[in-house]
């Protein structure tokens, strides 16, 4: 819990309490002030046990004030130097498959091979509290590295916080943190995922338009600063559509905590209000627009509503070959997991972070400009599911599972 400097004060304090060593002996027959202190041996102690007390206190401050001592106790390392405990917090299971089935097992490989350690795993399952306490349980297990992919990234200021107040770094991972003090930030350039959503929207509503122009818009959460970069890059696109009146935007919602669920009571009550007459569903992922195909299949529109989505999972790239989504968003996450594991790597080598960086920062909405990597999403539709296979994101054995034989020209 001290840092070098207290370390070595309050050593030679306890020292001073020999009265009787060695040390001392040899000292008090040349030093005529000794001979002072010795008639007066109570008041020295009581004077010496106050200065002891009041550099505890200065130490106790120091090290969960100022984090640039070199050491921060249980087994934590200020600033990250040689860090090998490094905690991943991961946000749910439910919204994406991704988390459970491509981040956790990339993020464990690609750590584990930085820092020579397997790092320590927790999910919030969509819980903001959940989170906070098992980041403080990852800081009381010695994590001297925290990887946080924040279920709500405002709620999620407060880990950071306490991790600078340890001296540990925190990287935001996929979904930013609303702090200044973060340290980094590895994810991708999400306004282009909602670009690439759009754009396709925009490519090819003709075809879907004959009947109508409606169209909803499922959104992520709002607790999600991902969410609503989707949505932004999304509507830049077809903004000018709206305005034209070529589409006609009849419901445009967020989804807390993109609960797939309720996508579906989302459509459903859409498709309600509209009798059936929608002709576009934006939908922000995969797994969120599996449950919008199922209100469309109740009613027997799938294949003829234009449907987007997000993650290039096997249920979203099944859609799409099979014609009930049009479209998906490819993001390498195994450039995500080594990214973070390439910053990790270099806090705990003392290393500097700029060549991971390369100078590219993201604001935080308090006013920060946090480092920062960003990787470039693709868009998918039934042209070019090859490009995820080819990718080995996506097996064909996987892809091709439960299809019929030819499916998509690939099965
Ligand atoms: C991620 C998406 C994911 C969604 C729901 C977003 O923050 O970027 O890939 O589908 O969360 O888990």
């Amino acid at each position: 819990m001290m840092n070098g400097t207290c370390e070595h004060s309050m050593l030679s304090m306890k020292l001073g309490f020999h009265w009787k060593g060695t040390k001392h002996k040899q000292l008090e027959g040349k030093d005529s002030a000794m001979k002072v202190f010795r008639q007066r041996k109570p008041l020295y102690a009581l004077f010496a046990m106050l200065v002891l007390t009041m550099l505890l206190a200065a130490c106790g401050n120091s090290s969960s004030g100022d984090n640039t001592g070199s050491n921060t106790g249980s087994g934590s390392t200020a600033n990250g130097k040689g860090c090998k405990n490094v905690g991943v917090l991961l946000p749910e299971t439910a919204s994406s498959e991704r988390w459970d089935s491509k981040d956790r097992p990339l993020l464990t490989d690609a750590i584990t091979k930085a820092v020579g350690q397997a790092p320590q795993f927790y999910n919030a399952e969509g819980d903001a509290t959940k989170q906070q306490n098992q980041a403080d349980t990852a800081l009381t297990k010695g994590a001297c590295i925290l990887v946080v992919a924040p279920f709500d990234g405002q709620a999620a200021a407060a880990i950071v916080a306490k991790a600078k107040s340890r001296g540990v770094p925190v990287i935001a991972y996929d979904r930013l943190i609303q702090s200044k003090d973060l340290n980094y930030y590895v994810s991708f350039d999400n306004v282009k995922v909602g670009e690439l959503q759009g754009q396709y929207i925009v490519d090819h509503y003709k075809d879907y338009t004959k009947s109508g122009t409606n169209m909803v818009m499922i959104n992520g959460a709002q607790t999600d600063n991902n969410a609503i970069l989707f949505r932004q890059g999304a509507l830049s696109k077809l903004q000018p559509l709206v305005e034209a009146k070529s589409l006609t935007k009849v419901y445009d919602q967020y989804t807390p905590a993109w609960d797939n669920d309720k996508a579906r009571t989302e459509m459903d009550g859409a498709l309600n209000a509209q009798n059936g007459n929608v002709q576009i569903a934006y939908v922000a992922n995969d797994g969120m627009a599996n449950s919008v195909i199922a209100a469309l299949k109740a009613k027997q529109l799938n294949g003829k509503v234009l449907v987007t989505g997000q993650d290039a999972t096997v249920a979203g790239l099944q859609n799409i070959i099979l014609g009930d989504q049009m479209m998906t968003v490819y993001k390498a996450i195994s450039k995500e997991a080594q990214a973070t594991a390439d910053l990790v790597k270099a806090i705990s080598d003392g290393t500097d972070t700029a060549g991971v960086t390369n100078g590219a920062t993201t604001k935080t909405a308090d006013g920060g400009a946090v480092p920062s990597v960003l990787e470039q999403p693709v868009a998918i539709d039934k042209t070019n599911v090859k490009t995820v296979l080819d990718d080995n994101y996506v097996t064909k054995g996987d892809l091709c599972k439960g299809l019929p034989a030819g499916a998509g020209g690939i099965c």
